[in-house]
C-alpha cells in the first residue's frame, strides 16, 4: 500500500481524543467513518467539533465552504462493521483498559478489508500487549496524539515488536498528511518519547518542592524562564488534571511499593481536598484571578 491509497479512515472511540482525530482527519480530505459505542458521544462529537471549526471561520483560517465540505466527509455510526467497510487505516481510541481494546482489535481485524493498518492511540498500552488479538500482528502500530488533536502538532508513532517497516512508514505518512509532524519511536517504552521526559521532569519538580529547595512558583518560573517552557511542571499539572498525575502514581506506587512513585504531599493534598487544577478552579494555583495566584498548602 501507498500512502495515496489510504483514502478511507474509521476512527472508533468518540471521547475527547477520537472526535478530534476524526475531525483532523476529514480537514485534510479523508473520508472518516467515525464510530462509538455511544449515540450521545457520536453527538457531541459531531456538534462540539463544529463550534470548534466555526471559531476557525470566524479568524478566518477557514472557508465555511471548508467547514461543510468536512463534515460531509465525516459519518457517525455505532455499527462497528460498518464503520470498518472499506477502511484502509483504522485509528483506535477508545477506554485506556487492555481487555476493551484487545476485543476491539480483534473485531477490527474481522471487520476491515486485509490491507488495511490498525493503530492504537494510547497513551500507555503499547501495541504488542494489543498485536496478537489480530491476525495481522505486523499492521499494528502506536499513533499517539496529543490533547487537543485539533491543535496539538506532535504525534509519536510507536513500533512494536512486530510492527512492519512498512506499517512505520505508512502511518508516519499519514500523520503528515493530517497536517502534524510525527517522530518515529523504536522501541515501546512506558510513556513512549514526551510522557516520559514530562514525568521525569515533574518528578524533579516534586522532589525540590519536598526538600524546601524552592517553592512552586519559582520552580514555574525558573523552567518558563530558564528552558522557555510555555510553563511550568506546576501549572501543568493543573492544565491536565491533577488527579490523573495523582491517580498514575499511586497505581504504580501500589503496584511496586517503590517510595519513588508515593505520590507527593502537595499533590496528595489538593487532590483530597477536590483541587484538581483549571477544570475545578483550583489546583496549585486559583484560577479566579488573572493572572492566576499560588495556592496554600
Ligand atoms: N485524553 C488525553 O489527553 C489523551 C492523550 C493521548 C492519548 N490518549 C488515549 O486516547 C484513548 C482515549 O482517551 P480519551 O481521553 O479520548 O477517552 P474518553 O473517555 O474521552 O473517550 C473514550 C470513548 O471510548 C468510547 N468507548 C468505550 N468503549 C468502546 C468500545 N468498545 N468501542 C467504541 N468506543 C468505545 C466511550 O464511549 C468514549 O466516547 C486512550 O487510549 C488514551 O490513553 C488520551
Amino acid at each position: 500500500m501507498q500512502i495515496d491509497d489510504i483514502r478511507r479512515l474509521c476512527v472508533t472511540g468518540a471521547g475527547q481524543m477520537g472526535a478530534q482525530i476524526a475531525v483532523q482527519a476529514a480537514m485534510h480530505g479523508l473520508e472518516v467513518a467515525l464510530h462509538d459505542i455511544s449515540e450521545e458521544q457520536l453527538e457531541r462529537a459531531v456538534s462540539e467539533n463544529r463550534k470548534h471549526l466555526g471559531r476557525k471561520v470566524e479568524k478566518g483560517s477557514m472557508t465555511a465552504d471548508e467547514l461543510e465540505a468536512t463534515f460531509a466527509r465525516l459519518t457517525t455510526t455505532t455499527d462497528l462493521e460498518a464503520a470498518c467497510k472499506g477502511a484502509d487505516f483504522v485509528i483506535e481510541a477508545v477506554v485506556e483498559k487492555l481487555e476493551v481494546k484487545r476485543k476491539v482489535f480483534a473485531e477490527l481485524d474481522r471487520y476491515t478489508p486485509d490491507h488495511a493498518i490498525l493503530a492504537t492511540n494510547s497513551s500507555y498500552l503499547g501495541n504488542s500487549r494489543i498485536a496478537d488479538a489480530t491476525g495481522r500482528p505486523k499492521k499494528v502500530v502506536n499513533m499517539h496524539f496529543f490533547y487537543p488533536p485539533l491543535v496539538m502538532k506532535l504525534v509519536e508513532v510507536v513500533r512494536g515488536d512486530s510492527t512492519s517497516d512498512e506499517t512505520m512508514d505508512l502511518t508516519l505518512a499519514l500523520a503528515e498528511r493530517m497536517g502534524k509532524v510525527a517522530v518515529r519511536v523504536e522501541k515501546e517504552m512506558p510513556g513512549f518519547l514526551v510522557n516520559r521526559i514530562l514525568r521525569a521532569l515533574a518528578n524533579e519538580a516534586y522532589d525540590l518542592l519536598e526538600n524546601g529547595v524552592a517553592t512552586f512558583e519559582d520552580i514555574d518560573k525558573a523552567c518558563k524562564l530558564g528552558l522557555n517552557h510555555p510553563m511550568g511542571p506546576f501549572m501543568l499539572g493543573d492544565f491536565s488534571g491533577l488527579d490523573i498525575g495523582y491517580n498514575a502514581r499511586l497505581e504504580r506506587y501500589q503496584e511496586t511499593g517503590d517510595e519513588r512513585f508515593k505520590p507527593p504531599e502537595a499533590l496528595e493534598l489538593r487532590v483530597k481536598r477536590g483541587d484538581l487544577g483549571r477544570k475545578t478552579g483550583r489546583g496549585f494555583y486559583d484560577y479566579s484571578t488573572n493572572p492566576p495566584t499560588p495556592t496554600e498548602d
